[in-house]
């Protein structure tokens, strides 16, 4: 009998620093795309209104990974998490599963490492504010990782406890209008993509945005026409162009692939990133199985931490 430590949230937060995510995402996305690290397809399960169930498998590193998780928008209204479920976290050479961990918090470490790592690479030389619009359980992350970094945060959330709350967990500011927020030099925005934050003509030259939010059909933070004035890069063509921020663009005939970037491309030194400290760039995530595997390993890197849990399993 294999005994299996669960990793709980606070576990997960415990072990790995937001500073060290960002390293291991960077890892990542640079060994995925060397062809190093493999990742099928995500699979949608979905249940619309209510929300939807991702299947996301990954294997790189020595290790294998499945991440279940949903994202069902309307739970905070009911006091549960918009996102939640299980990583499986298994040994690539023998089969082993190796640990169970919040699928919650792997994923807020992971999103919020790619999004201030996208800001980090694509941003301008002469960056010097950034911003997170949404400051739930994913802009948090982003918060954290931002400050871990080393830089002043500026906050904005509609719900304006959650602003201070995350702002004061970091000694950042909270901005005094979304306006502010979204004039940032670095914007990452974490919102469920039902309003449009930047509509036609609302980036300006030289500036950032890391659009986290909208992960799935239906969901948008940015115009198409303003998405298609930047200099777009994305996590993954396939999801993207199927599920985040590019799919209404591509949909629509305003943005072709070649005019994309990919982030692992540009951090392995394969493709180039930002042209000039004038333009706009923009990073599109739906979220990579590659990134839960690059947090999941990083819980176990140093060995598990003595004190957990254990389920009896194999
Ligand atoms: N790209 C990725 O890798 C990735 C990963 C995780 C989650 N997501 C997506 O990010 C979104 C947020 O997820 P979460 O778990 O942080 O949700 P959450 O419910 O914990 O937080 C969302 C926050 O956005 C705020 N908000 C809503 N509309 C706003 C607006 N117009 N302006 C400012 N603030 C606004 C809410 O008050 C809330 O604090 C979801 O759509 C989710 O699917 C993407």
């Amino acid at each position: 009998m294999t005994r299996v430590p669960v990793f709980g949230a606070r576990d997960v937060e415990q072990t790995v620093s937001p500073a060290r995510a960002v390293e291991a995402v960077r890892d990542a996305f640079v060994a995925h795309h060397r062809g190093e690290w493999q990742m099928p397809s995500k699979v949608y399960v979905t249940n619309y209104p209510a929300g939807d169930f991702r299947a996301m498998p990954a294997l790189g590193g020595g290790h294998a990974l499945l991440k279940w998780v949903n994202s069902f928008p309307g739970n905070p209204a009911h006091g549960r998490p918009t996102v939640a479920g299980a990583v499986l976290l298994s040994n690539a050479d023998t089969g082993e599963l190796e640990a169970i961990l919040d699928a919650g918090a792997v994923t807020a470490l992971r999103t919020g490492a790619a999004a201030v790592l996208a800001a980090d690479t694509l941003g301008s030389s002469v960056a010097e504010t950034a911003s997170v619009v949404g400051a739930g359980v994913n802009g948090l992350a982003a918060i954290r990782t931002f400050a871990a970094l080393g830089r002043e945060v500026l906050v904005w959330d509609r719900d304006a406890g959650r602003a201070s709350a995350a702002a004061a967990e970091v000694d950042g500011r909270v901005a005094t209008s979304v306006e502010e927020a979204l004039g940032a030099d670095l914007v990452v925005t974490v919102t469920p993509g039902h309003d449009v934050l930047f509509p036609d003509g609302s980036l300006r030259a030289g500036q950032h945005v890391s659009l986290m939010g909208a992960d799935g059909p239906g969901k948008a933070e940015i115009a198409v026409a303003e998405l298609a004035r930047t200099q777009i890069f994305c996590d993954d063509w396939e999801q993207a162009s199927h599920g985040g921020e590019l799919a209404a663009a591509v949909e629509a005939g305003v943005v072709t692939k070649p005019q994309v970037g990919l982030l692992g491309a540009v951090l392995a030194g394969d493709a180039p990133g930002r042209a000039s400290d004038d333009q706009i760039t923009s990073f599109d995530s739906t979220g990579l199985a590659i990134q839960d595997l690059a947090i999941a390993i990083a819980c176990i890197a140093d060995g598990v931490p003595s004190g957990l849990p254990t389920v009896d399993l194999g």
